[in-house]
C-alpha cells in the first residue's frame, strides 16, 4: 500500500499526540509532535531569556537551536534540544503558559514549518499540530481535525499532568487552554482552523481506542484509493 501523510491538527487536550502516536505505531509510521517542537522552541528562549519583541534576537537564537526526535528503548518518541532530551521539561506548566506567544511568532514558524517538511519529505508520517493540514501538508491524503469539550479536555489534561507529578488545580487548567484556544485560533501567522477538506471527529464521548480506529479506517481508504499527492 502507498505511503500517506497523515495530518491531525485541534484545539490543545483533544487527545491529538495519543491518537497520532498510535495511529502511527499501527501503520509502522513516524510521529512526529509539532508542539513539541514549539514547546522546544520556547524552552531555550526562556533560558536564554530571548526578548520575544527583538526580531535579531529571535532570529539569532533560532540558529543556535537544533530539535531531534529520538525513539526510546520503550518505542515512545522523545524531543531532543541540542543534544539534550527535554521531553519531560517541555511538558510542564511553565512551558504551556508561555508556547503560545512563541508559536505566533512568524520567524518561528517558518523555521518550525521547514524542518516538519523536511521531516514529511519521504511519506509514511503522522504528524500532529494546529496547522499541519492547511499550511505544512496542504496536499497530506488524510487530514483530521479533533474537537472535544472544554472541561473534558481540562480533566484529560489534568490527569496527564499529575501521571507526570505535576498537581494543577482544574480552573488554571481551564485558564490555559482558554488561553491558548484564543491565541492559536486568532493570530495572524497560521491561525489554527479547520481544512476544508478535513474530517472532524469529536472525542468528547469516544475512547482513544475509538479514536484510532476511526483514523486507521479512514487512513485505508485513503491509502488503497488515492494516488499520492505533491505537497
Ligand atoms: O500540541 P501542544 O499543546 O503540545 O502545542 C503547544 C503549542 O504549540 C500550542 O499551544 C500551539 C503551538 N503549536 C502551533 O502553533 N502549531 C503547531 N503545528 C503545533 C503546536
Amino acid at each position: 500500500m502507498r505511503k500517506i501523510i497523515i495530518a491531525i491538527d485541534g484545539y490543545s487536550a483533544c487527545g491529538k499526540s495519543t491518537t497520532a502516536r498510535e495511529v502511527a505505531r499501527e501503520l509502522g509510521y513516524r510521529y512526529i509532535d509539532s508542539g513539541a517542537m514549539y514547546r522546544a522552541v520556547t524552552l531555550y528562549f526562556l533560558d536564554k531569556h530571548v526578548a520575544l519583541t527583538n526580531p535579531k534576537e529571535v532570529e539569532r537564537a533560532l540558529q543556535d537551536i537544533k530539535i531531534s526526535f529520538v525513539v526510546n528503548s520503550k518505542g515512545i518518541s522523545q524531543t531532543f534540544l541540542n543534544g539534550r532530551n527535554v521531553e519531560k521539561e517541555i511538558r510542564k506548566m511553565k512551558i504551556s503558559e508561555n508556547v503560545s506567544p512563541v508559536s505566533a511568532i512568524r520567524a518561528v514558524r517558518v523555521a518550525m514549518v521547514e524542518q516538519q517538511r523536511r521531516m514529511g519529505k519521504d511519506r509514511g508520517v503522522v504528524m500532529d499540530g494546529r496547522d499541519i493540514g492547511t499550511v505544512v501538508f496542504p496536499g497530506a491524503e488524510l487530514k483530521i481535525f479533533l474537537t472535544a469539550d472544554m472541561l473534558v479536555r481540562a480533566f484529560r489534561r489534568q490527569k496527564e499532568l499529575l501521571e507526570k507529578g505535576d498537581l494543577v488545580d482544574i480552573d488554571t487548567i481551564v485558564a490555559n487552554l482558554k488561553q491558548r484556544d484564543s491565541i492559536d485560533s486568532n493570530r495572524e501567522e497560521s491561525p489554527l482552523r479547520k481544512a476544508d477538506d478535513a474530517e472532524g471527529i469529536d472525542t468528547t464521548h469516544i475512547t482513544i481506542d475509538e479514536q484510532v480506529d476511526e483514523v486507521i479506517r479512514l487512513a485505508v481508504a485513503r491509502m488503497i484509493l488515492q494516488p499520492g499527492k505533491q505537497v
